[in-house]
């Protein structure tokens, strides 16, 4: 006879090659708090339906609070040759109080008790994550307040193109991680949901109560379809993708981190404690935790390949290929969340160096389309106000002056409309502040911008 919990029709042992490779506790005991959670739930409902006495529902609920304090303390026995946390667990239990702990899998299914674990763990997960970006969008507002009415250039093509204060672009990432902020709220609303009763694979002929146990775990609803049910892992692949975008926002980040704190750059100036040195060059001064972050998007990109690639070609309903699912998630998790805190802490340990990004600022002929505008305003048609002040341009390049160096004589040569208002519009503050369209860089759509943040927030 086998010992195993489903050997009753094996005759010959299972090969000690084939438990190393099936095994998932590994790697699945992470779960042992939800699966302990599910399984007390699970039990309370089997009394509440006559299905277990009270008496062994107190039972199972003490033993597996034990279990939970073995397990936190170090001192339990995770047994390779029981597969899973959930076998683990279970077969523990039944050691410790005997008969009552082989009730507690009356009317379920590892695969219906695996999809609740993972639901379990990834809307904790998602609320914690959700905290960690409000504190990294925090971080942001408070950058954008500290340096607001300084300026910086605006890059497209990563060539000068317009200027812009540095609070804009604090809030343009402050923007792009809400909406990061926003689908993990959505996505949560499908892990939510409690998948339960589906047992193997049909739900069960036993008179269970599905929704007692979704109130006792505080899920709005319980899932539809049993089959659906157990071969759905869609909820943590939509996680995955949230996650890897915002990896991936991460990542563009850390970009302008690593350019910006070049020596030709030096926009910012990342502190000491938040750097790293060279082995061989003493005076390096390396941003190795935004390389890292960077870096770091290829694990999280990948996990989202493995994950949507293990459901194709799966039919319908579980099968075992499923449990693949876990280390690419974890890993997400794991990632995810570390990368999020450390862009935060990274926010308020680096400075923006103002003199630079001025200096940069009044460079690169970034006011022109100001200019072409101005001409605009006296009546000339736009396309002919680009090709009057791309002449000028390339007579500044020539001359090696910027337009706003320009004598108003010389402006003159290439339209005569120029007048001495024009050193207002070619001014770096004069060009910014004219950008008062809704979502523009003026000083005040972005102080409202920032008010609004702050708000939103709770500043
Ligand atoms: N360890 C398994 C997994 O992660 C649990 C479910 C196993 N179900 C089964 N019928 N073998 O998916």
């Amino acid at each position: 006879m086998s010992e195993k919990m489903w050997g009753g029709r094996f005759a010959g042992r299972t090969a000690a090659s084939v438990e190393a490779f099936t095994e998932s506790i590994s790697f699945d005991a992470r779960l042992y708090r939800q699966d302990i959670a599910g399984s007390c739930a699970h039990a309370k409902m089997l009394a509440h339906q006559g299905l277990i006495s009270e008496a062994e529902r107190d039972q199972i609920v003490k033993g597996l609070q034990e279990i939970e304090q073995d397990i936190e303390q170090g001192n339990f026995n995770f047994r390779p040759e029981l597969e899973d946390i959930h076998m683990n667990i279970e077969k523990t239990l039944a050691e410790k109080i005997g008969a009552a702990g082989e009730k507690l899998h009356t009317a379920r299914s590892r695969n219906d008790q695996i999809n609740l674990d993972i639901r379990l763990y990834l809307r904790d997960e998602i609320e914690q994550l959700i905290d960690l970006v409000i504190a990294l969008r925090k971080g942001f507002v408070s950058l954008a307040r500290k340096y607001l009415g300084q300026v910086m250039p605006g890059y497209t093509h990563l060539q000068r193109a317009q200027p812009v204060l540095i609070a804009h672009h604090m809030l343009a990432y402050y923007e792009m991680f809400g909406r990061d902020q926003e689908r993990l709220a959505d996505c949560l609303k499908r892990v939510n949901i409690m998948p339960l009763g589906a047992a193997a694979l049909a739900g069960t002929g036993l008179p269970i109560d599905r929704e007692f146990v979704a109130r006792e775990l505080g899920f709005p609803k319980v899932t539809a379809n049993s089959m659906d049910t157990v071969g759905d892992r869609d909820f943590a692949i939509e996680f995955v993708s949230v996650a890897a975008l915002i990896q991936i926002h991460l990542s563009r980040l850390a970009e302008e981190l690593v350019l910006w704190s070049t020596e030709e750059f030096s926009f910012v100036n990342i502190s000491d404690s938040f750097c790293t040195g060279s082995s061989i060059m003493p005076q390096k001064k390396n941003p190795d935790i935004p390389e890292l972050i960077r870096g770091k998007s290829g694990r999280v990109v990948g996990n989202l390949m493995s994950l949507l690639t293990l459901l194709k070609g799966l039919p319908m309903t579980y099968n075992r290929d499923l449990q693949e699912d876990k280390e690419p998630l974890f890993d997400t998790v794991d990632t995810v969340s570390r990368c999020v805190a450390i862009t935060a802490d990274l926010l308020q340990n680096m400075e923006f160096n103002t003199a630079k990004t001025q200096k940069a600022t009044a460079a690169g002929f970034m006011t022109a389309t100001d200019l072409a505008d101005y001409l605009v305003t006296k009546n000339i048609p736009f396309r002919q106000a680009h090709s009057i002040v791309g002449q000028a341009v390339a007579y500044g390049i020539a001359q090696s002056k910027d337009l706003a160096e320009m004598s108003l004589a010389e402006l003159k040569k290439f339209s005569a409309l120029i007048e001495d208002d024009v050193y207002q519009v070619l001014s770096v503050k004069g060009s910014i502040d004219s950008r008062q369209s809704t979502g523009g860089t003026s000083s005040l759509r972005v102080t409202e911008a920032l008010v609004a943040a702050e708000k939103a927030l709770g500043i």
